[in-house]
């Protein structure tokens, strides 16, 4: 992707934190993978600000294997964002590996296997956080990917299901079968994106295998970065919904400290990449959820920010958004 609004470049320790394999990661805080919300604009947006790497949403290894012509708006990344993980997901062993294969093409700097989606329509199918379910089949998926590919095989899980929290299992599993790296989303399949996250379980992955582990869930502020590094002793920690309308929590900076002048800028730069990679219509409505979220962090009165959100041209969009900011900036 030709990047049409550059942003400058988050100036994060240039000096590695950990290895995904021979692959270098600066830096403590990365994007998580979130389908519907991870795409280029908006990771390239977050690496910018300090995301230590890349996560694409997943991607079902049945449409990689049917139909990879149509997958590349969901393949694409730009070099900026490397090191770029590509995130799989399915239940058979041989369909993952030929869709790995397919995805190796791109070249990507990692192949991210999903072991944590709690949706019925992937999960019940075996798939997902369902893969944990079934550790023979855990051990053979990375036993062949890891053997068959040039690029780090990782994976993503959760703690397992509230009647199987077998993360300790999985996790040396899938560090003897080849994995590079594992993140660990702290909840159970029951509990969703709800409950508390168990940092707990973090330490004891961290403490079961050799390879880097990174932390998430939970992590609602900057300040819970350290936070969680320092309870857990993971190598990084995963931001998903609190990066959502805040990339700045990738600079370190708590949403509250970002100046009005930079919430108009990022957000026009995210608007700029939403419409030059999905075109003008479906750019700026697949902008509004961001958008939404964006100007919660503020003191927009509702109706306002209804308003802004509403508006279905981009330049309009823009224009209402920097008088209702620059109101803000006036007030008392
Ligand atoms: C809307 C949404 C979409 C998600 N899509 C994915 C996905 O494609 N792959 C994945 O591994 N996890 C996905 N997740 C889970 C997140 O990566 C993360 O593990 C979870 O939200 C917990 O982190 P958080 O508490 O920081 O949000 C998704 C979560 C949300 C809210």
């Amino acid at each position: 992707m030709k990047d049409p609004a550059p942003l400058p470049r988050s100036t994060a320790s240039a000096a590695p934190l950990f290895h995904v394999g021979p692959v270098p990661v600066c830096g403590e805080a990365i994007l998580s993978p979130m389908d519907g919300f991870s795409d280029w604009p908006y990771r390239s947006l977050c690496r910018q600000l300090g995301s230590a790497m890349s996560y694409t949403e997943f991607i079902k290894a049945e449409f990689l294997v049917n139909a990879f012509e149509h997958m590349g708006m969901r393949l694409a990344f730009d070099e900026a964002e490397r090191p770029v993980a590509i995130q799989i997901y399915g239940d058979d062993p041989d369909e993952l590996l030929q869709a790995a294969l397919l995805v190796q093409g791109v070249r990507p700097d990692a192949i991210d296997i999903n072991l944590g989606c709690p949706a019925r329509t992937v999960a019940h199918r075996g798939a997902g956080v369902g893969l944990m379910r079934n550790p023979l089949k855990v051990a053979r998926i990375f036993r062949k990917l890891s053997a068959a590919l040039a690029v780090p095989v990782t994976a993503k899980i959760r703690l397992g299901w509230d009647d199987c929290r077998n993360y300790r299992l999985i996790a040396r599993i899938l560090e003897e079968n080849g994995a590079a790296a594992l993140a660990v989303h702290a909840r159970t399949k029951e509990q969703g994106y709800g409950g508390a996250a168990d940092w707990d379980a973090i330490a004891e992955v961290r403490a079961a295998v050799q390879i880097p582990v990174i932390g998430n869930g939970d992590v609602c502020q900057a300040a819970d970065i350290a936070r969680m590094r320092a309870h857990t002793g993971c190598a990084a920690v995963m931001i998903g919904r609190a990066a959502v309308g805040n990339p700045w929590i990738f600079a370190g900076r708590e949403r509250s400290e970002v100046p009005l002048e930079a919430v108009r800028r990022v957000m026009q730069t995210h608007l700029d990449r939403n419409l030059a990679f999905y075109g003008p219509r479906k750019g700026l409505l697949l902008f509004r959820k961001h958008a939404i979220q964006y100007l919660k962090g503020n003191r927009l009165p509702r109706p306002v920010r209804a308003q802004i959100i509403q508006q279905d041209r981009p330049e309009e969009f823009l224009r209402l958004l920097e008088a209702a900011l620059s109101g803000l900036a006036e007030g008392p």
